[in-house]
């Protein structure tokens, strides 16, 4: 079997730390991509360098073009700027907007066949700049950040339960941003729905902190926004597809009428496979849960009509 081949668009803290966590899983050969000159080359020669010690044997390949990235299976795209402290995500809306549509047009070229993932804030609009410039169907363009939201929702959650990570699972819907949508009743601990094991208050402050919970990070660097969490979170994507594993992960997807929202990027339960998006999953919500998302579509909304896609 051949190895697959994936593409990192940016290679600053989000896509050099992607290619660090896809390469230690040895998940195919990776291209980095970066416009400054020497960066991508170089950050892809020190990594290579680092297999022989973790054992693995992906190829690296740094580059400031797109020739190398030619017939990728996977394309991640985090380039872009990142906040600062006092930003919002929306506040990245116009600089990010062009480019990810310029890098769209590039990947698309070399790659049309590749599944991209979207990682560049504000992530719902990115992705759909991303869908509309590549022309690609709805199941190859997928937005990350339900999987970061519900980690870090899954890390506080044990963090108050005093067990393991492992053992919790956290669910959150809607934009990747304020408004986001956490389900404190979809979430378990050991198969046990985390409302019968924590008063409400406390899981009030876990939601609270987890629409929050890039802002925070933001606050402490100052200097730029969270990445550990959010590659990881892109590589689980990854190996979902790569792997063909079928596994229902919350991810940004274009809906057609589900959940009652249409022609727009929200972040639902998709089920991820070889294919990409497979399946969107729907679940049943209470009349407030349903209010909330339909608010957070809207402010994803409002980002679409700014940018007139
Ligand atoms: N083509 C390729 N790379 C580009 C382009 C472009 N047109 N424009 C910018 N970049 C690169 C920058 O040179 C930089 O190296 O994107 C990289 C972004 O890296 P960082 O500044 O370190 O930002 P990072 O923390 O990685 O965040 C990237 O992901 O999580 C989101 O909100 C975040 O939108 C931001 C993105």
């Amino acid at each position: 079997m051949s190895r697959k081949k994936i593409t990192v668009i940016g290679a600053g803290n989000v896509g050099a730390t992607t290619a660090h966590w896809l390469v230690s899983k040895e998940l195919g050969d990776v291209v980095l991509v970066d416009i400054i000159e020497g960066m991508p080359q170089g950050k892809a020669l020190d990594l290579a360098q680092a297999g022989p010690v973790e054992g693995y044997d992906s190829r690296l390949v740094g580059s400031n073009g797109y020739r190398e990235t030619a017939g990728s299976d996977i394309v991640v795209i985090t380039s872009g700027i990142a906040r600062k402290p006092g930003m919002s995500r929306d506040d990245l809306l116009n600089t990010n907007a062009a480019i990810v549509s310029s890098v769209t047009e590039e990947v698309v070229r070399q790659s049309p066949n590749a599944i991209l993932i979207i990682v560049s804030n504000p992530l719902d609009a990115m992705a759909q700049v991303a869908f509309r410039k590549s022309g690609f169907p709805k199941n190859r363009v997928i937005g990350m950040a339900g999987i970061l939201d519900s980690a870090r929702m899954r890390t506080f959650l044990a963090e108050a339960l005093n067990v393991s990570v492992e053992n919790v699972t956290a669910f959150v819907l809607g934009g990747h941003g304020d408004t986001m949508v956490p389900l404190p009743r979809y979430s378990t601990c050991a198969g046990i729905p985390v409302t019968e094991l924590l008063p409400k208050d406390v899981l009030d402050r876990i939601v609270d902190r987890t629409a929050k919970g890039g802002a925070e990070i933001v606050s402490l660097l100052k200097t730029g926004s969270a990445y550990y969490a959010p590659s990881a979170a892109a590589v689980e994507m990854v190996e979902a597809i790569l792997k063909d594993k079928k596994k229902i992960l919350p991810c940004a997807a274009y809906l057609e009428g589900e959940y009652g929202i249409s022609g727009l990027f929200v972040g639902v339960p998709v089920k991820l496979g070889a294919n990409g998006i497979e399946e969107i999953i729907q679940i049943n919500l209470t009349a407030e849960e349903r209010a909330s998302l339909q608010k957070s579509a809207a402010a994803v909304q409002e980002l679409i009509d700014v940018l007139k896609i």
